[in-house]
């Protein structure tokens, strides 16, 4: 059974998991019921997008972490990281199922669409349960390691080779699930870390594109608040 006091805090150390995780977990529990109440009878066109889009993004994220975090891991002779890696195998097999599904929901008639819609559905659902329960393992097990052979200015070097590495349209859209799923404080954090060290044009466009699309009106002037700038 697992011990939720002892293994969720993070004692003021760096939390490089929590707010790609955080987009990920709002953006697949929102996107579940979706796929549970649509009528596949109908072709779903932009729900279907949508899901691919926020599976592509899942699989990249697995990639950053096997790339970037796991084997930071193993070159400081970490435990454990063996389960995490099967985990994420197990995800990319997930992910390239869910693939042929959608396709082939687009080219059954409609018909045969709402049984394969139900499908995608319970495989879906079954991937956002392991995934919620393989990111607990991450923050609460992974994380710790982490805590403890790594310094802070450490991690964040990892996160920001992980940031550097992306192309921009895909650094926005992690942006765009990252910056709604995230506390009040944390998205000022987030964004006034980027006002301060990132291009102003590539700091502007993350508020026009991410931030202002994807919060409400009050939130979004919350944030403009806490960044000190001008609406
Ligand atoms: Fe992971």
């Amino acid at each position: 059974m697992t011990d939720f006091n002892s293994t969720s805090d993070l004692n003021g150390r760096y939390d490089i998991y929590g707010a790609v995780h955080k987009g990920l977990r709002k953006t697949q529990c929102e996107l579940l019921p979706r796929l549970g109440s649509a009528d596949f009878s109908i072709p779903q066109v932009a729900l279907l997008t949508e899901l691919r889009a926020l599976l592509t993004l899942a699989a990249s994220h697995v990639q950053h972490e096997d790339h970037h975090i796991h084997n930071a891991l193993k070159a400081r002779g970490a435990v454990s990281v063996e389960r995490l890696d099967h985990q994420h195998d197990d995800h990319r097999k997930t992910f390239a199922e869910l693939e042929a599904i959608i396709s082939e929901i687009e080219k059954a008639p409609a018909a045969k669409r709402p049984a394969l819609g139900r499908r995608l559905y319970l495989a879906f659902s079954a991937y956002v349960a392991h995934d919620l329960e393989h990111m607990f393992e991450e923050e609460t097990v992974a994380a710790p390691q982490l805590w403890s052979l790594f310094t802070d200015a450490e991690l964040a070097e990892i996160e920001n080779r992980i940031v550097g590495s992306l192309p921009p349209e895909k650094s926005m859209a992690f942006m765009q699930i990252m910056i709604p799923a995230s506390r009040p404080d944390e998205r000022a954090a987030m964004l006034g870390g980027m006002k301060q060290h990132a291009p102003r044009e590539a700091f502007d466009a993350v508020m026009e594109f991410a931030a202002r699309p994807k919060l409400s009106a009050a939130e979004f002037a919350d944030l403009v608040r806490r960044l000190d700038l001008v609406a």
